[in-house]
């Protein structure tokens, strides 16, 4: 993020040299088709009538009635071009930008609200597709057929065609002067409708709360706010844009005026003739119209770049996730913390100097007050986030030192909140397993627990669970969640608080299914009820981000003044 880096879209550009010149060798065609035209009238007024040639007259007339229909084809073929080239920017675009997101830490990514990140994916197409397909490529034919034309028009009469020209510099800075004062303006427009993106997202979801909370009126207030800041600049915007467009306009009423005047005055002197006044009237209003079009990519160029900064800030993000060739080579899942600090943002610390050995097999327990580092503890494993200071050793090596993929397919998390995808339950499990087969699936189902849970669902295996998994219960989510680690039958298994939402009796049940399962595998598993985490081989127990106690239930007991603490706070009550 820090650093200026250039933000261009010339290298881009630049992979489709092919397209362009192609377009560019249409466009050449196109020109000079609409720069002959008017001289093949001038030849007809000043050749063909007054000599009464006919046979030169049908010839011209007949050139000049099958040009449009040339034009009109070769512009549909170069549209077809531009649209491709557009249509890669914007693929090219979204395609980096996925390669990235999957490349990011959650350190990064979690700085960005995701409305916030969809909407910059989404922008890729206002770039190139709507900016560079529509407005900038056309633009790039618009500057060939103002050189054409002026070229053209000095040849006809190079003291006409100086006193056009001098027009045109007045237009463009008065144009530009224009542009500066809308720039602020649609950056702010930007920023509004960035901001709607990640509200809009974040309202949507949390329409819930909104309603739990009866904040309604704050919520349509603050949306009403919105919706007229945005609507006032975007007329104040729209009204800059006109006033350009009308400038330009009186700009070329004034130009036509003066050329008039001044080619009645040649033609009486008898300098010039009428044909190529004739022919001049034709390539004046061309000449404007290339002119606004480029001056329109220019102020619609304005636009595009906050958006592609926007773009280009993720792009330039450092990757986080590199990794090493896998060797695939089994865990057997002991797992030591050498010394780990770890905070999430500098100044605070999370963890501090966190030191402990878990050998493979072992069932450790973690418990602790929330917000005392028992899920990040977890995600460091899962190599999510790099310790501050200190090292993760996994079967003696460092964590770092193995692939992502070798670590990953091995070490299972049911995190505490589970994410399920907007999918059938059947599609949502094999995302854990794409290889698993139908028997497989229904006995991960029943060792969760949650078989016939799906079995009473109108459409079984096949039914979509809604965004993130609106339609299910906490309990039926965490099962799933626990399903889909079984199918994956990894050699670590992390827990965190994964049957939280479930009633006693079923956490008993489920926890003996999973002992039984996981008999021989490291497991770790968070637990705020002591009781799910009674049995484990070792319980540790972490306070405001360190490891105060460790040890067996019993041990713990005798000798653990927080774990005595804890258990009080919980069983007094039975
Ligand atoms: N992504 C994050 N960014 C910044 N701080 C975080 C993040 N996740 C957790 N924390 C903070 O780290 C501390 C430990 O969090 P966590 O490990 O989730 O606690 P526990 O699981 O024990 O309840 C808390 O103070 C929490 O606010
Ligand atoms: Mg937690």
């Amino acid at each position: 993020m820090k650093g200026k880096r250039s933000i261009s879209i010339v290298p881009l550009l630049l992979t489709q040299y092919k397209r362009i010149l192609l377009g560019l060798f249409l466009m050449l065609f196109v020109v000079g088709m609409q720069v002959v035209s008017p001289w093949l009238m001038k030849m007809v007024i000043d050749q063909a009538i007054p000599q009464k040639n006919h046979q030169l007259l049908l010839t011209l007339i007949l050139v000049l009635a099958l040009i449009p229909l040339f034009i009109t084809i070769l512009q549909s073929i170069r549209n077809q071009v531009t649209h491709q080239i557009g249509g890669c920017v914007t693929d090219t675009f979204r395609n980096l930008l996925f390669d990235k997101l999957v490349k990011l830490s959650p350190k990064t990514y979690h700085h960005f609200q995701s409305g916030d990140i969809a909407g910059r994916i989404y922008s890729c197409g206002e770039i190139g597709d709507a900016f560079i397909a529509q407005v900038m490529v056309p633009a790039i034919f618009d500057i060939g057929m103002f050189v054409g034309i002026t070229m053209v028009m000095f040849y006809l009469n190079a003291k006409l065609t100086i006193l056009v020209l001098i027009l045109l510099p007045i237009m463009y800075y008065l144009s530009r002067w224009l542009t500066k004062k809308t720039r602020p303006k649609i950056n702010k427009i930007i920023q509004l409708q960035q901001g709607l993106q990640t509200y809009a997202t974040e309202f949507t979801t949390g329409l819930k709360t909104v309603q739990k909370f009866h904040q309604e009126v704050a919520e349509r207030e603050y949306q009403k706010n919105w919706i007229r800041d945005y609507r006032k600049l975007r007329n104040q915007a729209a009204f800059y844009d006109d006033f350009s467009i009308l400038i330009v306009d009186f700009g070329r009423s004034l130009g036509f005026g003066i050329v008039f005047i001044y080619a009645a005055i040649q033609i009486m002197q008898g300098q010039m003739t009428i044909g190529t006044l004739i022919a001049f009237s034709v390539y004046f209003p061309q000449l404007f119209a290339s002119i606004q079009h480029i001056q329109a990519a220019y102020v619609m160029s304005e636009g595009i770049k906050p958006k592609l900064e926007l773009v280009y800030q993720i792009l330039h993000l450092e990757d986080e996730i590199i990794d090493h060739p896998s060797k695939a080579q089994k865990l057997k899942g002991a797992i030591t913390f050498a010394d780990v600090s770890f905070s999430y943002e500098k100044g605070r610390g999370e963890l501090s100097h966190v030191d402990f050995s878990i050998e493979a097999g072992e069932f450790i327990g973690i418990v602790g007050a929330t917000g005392s580092g028992k899920s990040t503890i977890l995600d460091l494993i899962m190599r999510f986030y790099e310790p501050t200071s200190g090292a993760i050793l996994i079967d003696g090596r460092d964590i770092c030192d193995y692939a992502y993929g070798d670590l990953r397919s091995q070490i299972g998390l049911v995190s505490q909140d589970v994410f399920l995808w907007n999918k059938s339950i059947q599609d949502n499990l094999r995302y854990a397993k794409p290889s698993a087969t139908e028997e497989e699936m229904l006995q991960a189902c029943e060792h969760a627990q949650v078989l016939d849970f799906i079995q009473q669902l109108p459409d079984g295996w096949d039914t979509i669970i809604g965004e993130r998994g609106v339609k299910l219960s906490g309990g039926e989510k965490q099962r799933l969640g626990i399903a889909q680690m079984v199918l994956r039958n990894p050699q670590i298994i992390l827990l965190d608080e994964p049957t939280s939402a479930l009633d006693a009796n079923t956490e008993a049940l489920l926890q003996e299914n999973l002992t039984q399962l996981f008999h021989g595998k490291t497991t770790v598993a968070v637990a705020h009820r002591l009781a799910t985490v009674r049995k484990a081989d070792r319980i540790m127990v972490i306070d405001n981000g360190k490891l105060t106690e460790m040890g067996s239930h019993d041990a713990l007991m005798e000798n653990g003044a927080i774990y005595q603490k804890l258990y009080a706070e919980q069983f007094q009550v039975h």
